[in-house]
Formats: structure tokens, C-alpha cells, sequence
């Protein structure tokens, strides 16, 4: 039997665009904006290569920036677990948006959901 990746499932043009409509939520959320750079057009495009490659397709985040080594990443931000939330809501609208349905989005929204929880490094009250 045939292997199911998820990457292929959803395919390039709707993980494009809903990625492009999670960074316009973020972009515009109170709790999230003032991290982030202005210009997101970066961000949005190393998004798009690290979930290529979370979701099973080629490694093409890695064969341009390396190991994701995500939470080393992320830790000069400070992401307490307020934010994580606001980021995970930020998902789950621009999924409804696009459109993104049924098992493979519930699959792909609570691996985030575990993701976003790891990446959290800060409490609350020390942002
Ligand atoms: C980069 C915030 C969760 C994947 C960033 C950046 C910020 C950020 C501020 C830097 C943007 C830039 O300078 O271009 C957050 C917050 C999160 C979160 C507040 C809440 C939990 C996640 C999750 C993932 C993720 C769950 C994975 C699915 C990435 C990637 C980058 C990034 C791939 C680009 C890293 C690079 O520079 O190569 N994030 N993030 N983030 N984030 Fe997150």
C-alpha cells in the first residue's frame, strides 16, 4: 500500500495559501504583531518550506537554513503561553478560511497544537 503524505493530500497551493493567511491574521493580532518583523514575506516563505517538510514532502526548509532546531529558534522571542494560544488561533481561522477540512486539517491542527506548546519559553507575565 501506498504510504499517505500529508504534504501530498493538501498539496502546495492550499498549504501556500494557508500560510499566507495565517501570517495576515498574525500580522494584524494584537498579542503577536509587535514580535514579528513588518514585512513578512520571509517569514511566510520559510513557513511554507519548514511545513513542506513537517508534512512528509521534500526537505526543502533544511536544505537551505539546516536542522529546524525550532525551540532554539524561537527562544530569543518571548513566547509565553498567551501567545501560543494567539498563534493557534491565528491557524485555526485561516484553515477555516481556505477552507482546510476534515481529518487531514484536525491531524495537521493538533500536531501544531503540540508544536506551538513546545515552543513556548517564557510565563505569562514575564513577556
Ligand atoms: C519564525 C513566533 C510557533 C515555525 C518565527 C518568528 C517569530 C515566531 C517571531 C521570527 C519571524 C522572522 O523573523 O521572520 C512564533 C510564535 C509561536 C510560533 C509566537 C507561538 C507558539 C511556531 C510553530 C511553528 C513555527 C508552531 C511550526 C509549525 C516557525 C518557522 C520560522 C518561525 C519555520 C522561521 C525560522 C527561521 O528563521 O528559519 N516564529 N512562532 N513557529 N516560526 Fe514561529
Amino acid at each position: 500500500r501506498k504510504p499517505i503524505i500529508p504534504y501530498e493530500e493538501i498539496g502546495p497551493d492550499l498549504l501556500s495559501q494557508l500560510i499566507d493567511v495565517f501570517y495576515g491574521k498574525v500580522a494584524a493580532h494584537p498579542k503577536l504583531k509587535h514580535i514579528f518583523p513588518e514585512d513578512l514575506t520571509e517569514t511566510a516563505r520559510k513557513q511554507k518550506q519548514f511545513l513542506t517538510q513537517y508534512l512528509g514532502g521534500p526537505n526543502i526548509y533544511s536544505q537551505e537554513h539546516g536542522h529546524p532546531m525550532l525551540r532554539a529558534r524561537h527562544m530569543h522571542f518571548p513566547i509565553t503561553p498567551d501567545k501560543a494560544q494567539a498563534w493557534l488561533e491565528c491557524m485555526a481561522l485561516a484553515m477555516d478560511e481556505v477552507k482546510f477540512e476534515g481529518k487531514i486539517r484536525d491531524d495537521l491542527y493538533n500536531r501544531l497544537v503540540l508544536t506551538a506548546h513546545h515552543m513556548t519559553n517564557r510565563p505569562d507575565q514575564e513577556e
